[in-house]
């Protein structure tokens, strides 16, 4: 199946939808500017493309059970105002997305974002150890690069610099998440945080919501699954990400927000986080970002690009 990566990609349908996963011509003038409406509004074409070519991949493979794609719901509820622009977001540098898996978020924004993504996970701890990210890459045709990097150890990014991270679903898999995000704030602009919180813990069901916590779980307490550690109280991911130098620009609390505890599923939290970074690039980081690419210009051919599939004039 072709899976041709594109460097910017704008193209509208009768119906107004992106048709991302037609093929592109590469000599007409394409403007990126997706928005994560039009990602979420997409999803079931993303899904009937993924499972065609898992159903062509040749070799048995343990696919990862769950619907990574969900995501672009949750975001969609998440990203306000001008953060729902995701290229502006971006600003012209990397991505990665870490813990991802099969990699299928990162092969849906790659082709329609037309971004440079970095798929982050490691086989000790993937489902299939990175099989069905490798097989995906080359059933698609895509130039996503997958690296199989421990976050636990003494890690390092393979890119210098990236306009966003996401870390979705893989913060309680983490044994240092201090650690892990104060690096990521040196070497990412923005990130998309996700992970499961808890108001109570413990078997007395002790209050924790409103303090800044976290509570390490046993090792069968959660899924009955030993790759879990640290549920951290709403308050706690709150101070968490501050303390690790970063922002937050937009938050988004879903599941059960008043009775949530680490390990019964009826009692599941998640919170989603738009971050910022407060750490200053490095000196000479700018050169790496593409001058002709700058939010600005970008949100102003943004613009321009949906009043005129709207027919308007700006
Ligand atoms: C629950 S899945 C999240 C999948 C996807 N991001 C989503 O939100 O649906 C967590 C992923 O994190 C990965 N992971 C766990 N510990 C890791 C570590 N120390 N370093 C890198 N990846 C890790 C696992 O292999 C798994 O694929």
């Amino acid at each position: 199946m072709a899976f041709t990566p594109l460097s910017v990609v704008v193209s509208a349908n009768p119906h107004g939808k992106l048709a991302v996963w037609e093929p592109v011509r590469r000599d007409r003038v394409y403007i990126a500017g997706v928005e994560i409406g039009t990602l979420a509004s997409n999803i079931a074409v993303y899904r009937d493309d993924l499972a065609r070519a898992r159903g062509a991949v040749r070799e048995p493979i343990d696919w990862y059970r769950y619907d990574i794609l969900a995501n672009l719901v949750h975001l969609d509820l998440l990203l306000s105002g001008e953060n729902r622009e995701l290229d502006q977001l971006v600003d012209g540098l990397p991505v990665a997305d870490i813990g991802g898996a099969d990699g299928d978020l990162a092969f849906v924004l790659e082709r329609a974002c037309g971004w440079k993504v970095d798929m982050i996970d490691t086989a000790a701890a993937n489902a299939n150890g990175l099989r069905a990210a490798r097989a995906l890459r080359d059933q698609l045709g895509s130039t996503v690069a997958v690296w199989d990097i421990d976050l636990d150890a003494q890690f390092r990014l393979p890119a210098e610099r990236y306009g966003l991270v996401l870390l979705l679903g893989i913060l309680y898999h983490l044994q240092n998440p201090f650690y892990v995000l104060r690096a990521l704030s040196e070497q990412s602009e923005h990130l998309l945080l996700s992970t499961r919180v808890a108001r109570f813990a413990g078997p007395n069901r002790t209050s924790i919501g409103e303090l800044p916590l976290a509570y390490l779980v046993d090792p069968t307490e959660t899924n009955n699954d030993p790759t879990n550690y640290w549920m951290f109280s709403p308050a706690g991911l709150d101070r968490l990400v501050r303390r690790a130098g970063w922002t937050i620009l937009d938050q988004l609390s879903v599941g059960d927000v008043e009775q949530s505890d680490p390990s019964s599923p009826e009692h599941d939290e998640r919170r989603f986080l738009l971050l910022r970074s407060t750490r200053p690039a490095p000196a000479g980081g700018a050169s790496v970002r593409p001058a002709s690419r700058s939010a600005g210009h970008r949100a102003r051919v943004s613009r321009a690009l949906r009043a005129a599939l709207a027919g308007r004039r700006t």
